[in-house]
């Protein structure tokens, strides 16, 4: 496990970004008191300080952040310490306008909000790896300094720029991948549209065009610039590497975040961190919490990780701006370690009286401690302080779903069969559906080991490398079962068809064979023969050895197959070709979970959210009550929480929430073939 031995003092992380340069001094000694009354042990200091820690070029003013790191090791605080990075002086564009990043179209986008730097610009690079050697430098011995933070959600705003210093660094960046000029016209598809390209300097990124731009140009543009983000990230490291001792961390968006293939990422940090907010717009809001989490655990190859960002109430960033109703806090918090986090923050200590985020919640709302979500922080901390034993166990899951960020660019560009084709779309059906059947899942690279897994779901894969459509052939060979959904295996990585019928790559596993795609226009539905509902897309599909489980009764290809199911080996690979309603989801993935001898953790009504963490010898069951009605487990052991036996039986009363050590322990091994007691139901 990487992180072993990077997380400092005893328990379960608390805490938040704290910005005391917004407050007077006099507030400082109340905030560290109010922590202490909170259970708060990590701040991270420092993210947006960089034009107050360097007023002008190579000048630094370190005093008030000495003064603010000893007030918080005084009162017992652990610091994690920003490189500062994340946002620069206004100084730095007024000096070097060409820092600045531009949109698609050209137009500059201008200091005034954050991040407003060009991600190549070698200015940038160099200002503010001085300002991290600084930092590192005059704290790298500071004992209340536990973990660095490397810039702050690089890329959340600045991803992709359109200027001429990316243009130059985008062409370096073709060089290296193909060498020379033929190879790139091959895979940008160049002899369309009178394209080719004969000189490297004649190359762009994918500017405002008149109608479509080349697809291969815009998906190379895309691993571009998550690479220079990434590479921000490495410099400020290796800064940080030659001069601390303690882990270096960045905090990823994984979850809401569609630029950065952090994938990638996960070497360049000691341990993985990761921001979450709730989307008002999400009915199922609270699964899309579970999804992120579960996504972030495997992003860390399943070791613990640190939930650097969520909010105490609303947000500020959303058209409306939903606040937390009584217990969801809690919830939400205990839900993240229940999926591996080790650590809860929030943005932010104490809400700002000025500036862009001053209507975003916080652990010390405007009208002060005396307060729901002062109480409500309060009791959380209470509740990770009784959770610390958790520390270090991982969670299990015997369900995986594939997931890669460059299959999510390439089903999302231009030009398509259809706009209602999205990735998150068919991801989170899925998630949902298992999440509602009581069912933990990793979310785990296309490339990753699925021999462990009972069952593997493949959503949208559109993109896919030969070597991992050959791994999913395999597993299922093996004795596997796997669920690959439409508009799957339809392209290599260079965005080109797989010819000879769709879906390309997975034919073969399927057993099908698509000629033409019949997708649907807005609100029409099609009936199928099972009694279900399916939407969006429609298939021309002939089974090549699969067995027909239901096919369309109307539309515009009546008693064509929709669903299929093929012998692989000694496993099972089903086909999708259509968007089914959310009760054929349900159950669709039922059945594939009683096949597959999945079983959940432990029989709970739907709503009730069940995860089992293990360590060795010992487990412990999260149990999450989002229903309105008490919930009854059969559960052995001892309520972390309430510090309460049960005795066979545990009780969680509606919107509670209990974490049980169980006496025994529970392996999460399941006898092979045992179907979950769950979907059969
Ligand atoms: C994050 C960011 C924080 C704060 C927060 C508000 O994206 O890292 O600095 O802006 O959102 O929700």
């Amino acid at each position: 496990m990487r992180q072993h031995g990077t997380w400092q003092g005893d328990g379960i992380y608390f805490g938040a970004d704290y910005n005391p340069e917004q407050w007077p001094e006099q507030v400082w000694a109340d905030d560290v008191a109010l922590m202490r009354r909170a259970g708060v042990n990590l701040v991270s200091v420092g993210i947006f300080s960089w034009a107050l820690l360097e007023p002008s070029p190579g000048r630094y003013e370190f005093d008030w952040l000495d003064r603010a790191l000893d007030v918080l090791h005084a009162g017992g605080i652990h610091v994690d310490l920003a490189t500062a990075t994340a946002s620069p002086p206004p100084w730095l564009a007024h000096r070097h306008p060409e820092t600045l990043p531009r949109a698609v179209g050209g137009g500059v986008l201008w200091p005034g909000g954050r991040q407003a730097y060009c991600p190549s610009s070698p200015v940038f690079r160099e200002r503010s790896l001085a300002l991290v050697e600084a930092v590192a430098d005059r704290y790298a011995e500071h004992p209340a300094v536990v973990m660095w933070h490397v810039s702050n959600e690089l890329g959340c705003h600045n991803v992709h720029c359109y200027c001429d210093v990316s243009a130059e660094a985008f062409r370096g960046w073709l060089r290296e991948r193909y060498g020379d000029l033929d190879r790139l016209n091959d895979a940008w598809g160049t002899a369309f549209w009178s394209q080719r390209y004969h000189d490297w300097a004649e190359i762009n990124p994918p500017r405002s065009t008149l109608t479509i731009a080349n697809p291969t140009q815009q998906l190379d543009f895309l691993r571009f610039s998550s690479d220079e983000q990434r590479a921000q990230l490495r410099a400020e490291r290796e800064v940080l590497k030659r001069r601390v001792r303690q882990p270096v961390t960045t905090n990823f968006m994984i979850g809401m975040a569609k630029h950065m293939d952090y994938h990638s990422w996960t070497s360049d940090v000691d341990l993985v961190a990761n921001d979450h907010y709730l989307m008002a717009t999400d009915p199922y809001a609270h699964l899309g919490l579970s999804f992120a989490a579960d996504q972030t655990r495997s992003v860390a190859g399943g070791d613990p990780w640190l939930l650097m960002e969520h909010s105490t109430s609303a947000v500020n960033w959303q058209p409306r701006n939903v606040a937390k109703t009584p217990g969801q806090l809690r919830r939400n918090s205990l839900t993240h370690v229940a999926r591996g986090a080790d650590g809860v923050l929030f943005f932010q200590w104490r809400a700002s009286r000025a500036g862009a985020e001053k209507y975003h919640s916080a652990l010390v709302p405007h009208a002060g401690p005396d307060t729901k979500v002062f109480d409500e922080v309060c009791r959380l901390g209470a509740d990770l302080a009784a959770l610390a034993e958790v520390r270090g166990s991982r969670v299990e899951a015997e369900v995986a779903i594939l997931f890669d960020w460059e299959a999510w660019w390439g089903v999302e560009l231009d030009s398509h069969p259809s706009v209602d084709v999205t990735y998150p779309d068919r991801m989170r059906a899925l998630y949902d559906a298992l999440w509602r059947a009581g069912v933990t899942a990793d979310v785990v690279h296309p490339s990753a080991d699925l021999s462990g897994y009972r069952l593997v779901l493949v959503p949208t894969l559109y993109l896919v490398r030969d070597a991992d459509a050959e791994a999913l052939h395999r597993y299922v060979a093996g004795g596997g079962t796997a669920l690959v959904t439409y508009f799957s295996g339809i392209v290599d990585e260079h965005d080109h068809i797989r010819l000879g019928g769709y879906p390309g790559a997975f034919r073969e596993l399927l057993g099908v064979r698509t000629e033409e795609f019949f997708p649907l226009l807005a609100g029409e539905r099609v009936a199928l023969d099972d009694g279900s509902t399916a939407d969006v897309w429609t298939e021309w599909l002939h089974p090549v050895g699969a067995e027909v489980v239901a096919s369309y009764e109307d539309g515009p290809l009546p008693g064509v197959p929709a669903l299929t199911r093929h012998r692989v080996g000694d496993g099972t690979a089903w086909y999708l070709a259509t968007r089914l309603d959310e009760a054929a989801t349900d159950a669709l993935v039922g059945r594939l979970i009683t096949e597959a001898g999945v079983r959940p953790p432990a029989a709970a009504p739907t709503g009730v959210e069940v995860v089992r963490r293990r360590a060795d010898d010992r487990s412990w069951l999260f149990v999450v009550n989002h229903t309105d009605a008490e919930a009854t487990l059969d559960v052995t052991g001892t309520d972390l929480l309430t510090g309460q036996p049960c005795g066979g039986t545990l009780r969680v009363p509606a919107g509670e929430v209990a974490v049980v050590r169980e006496e025994p322990a529970v392996s999460g091994a399941v006898p092979a073939g045992e179907p979950s007691p769950a979907a059969a139901a």
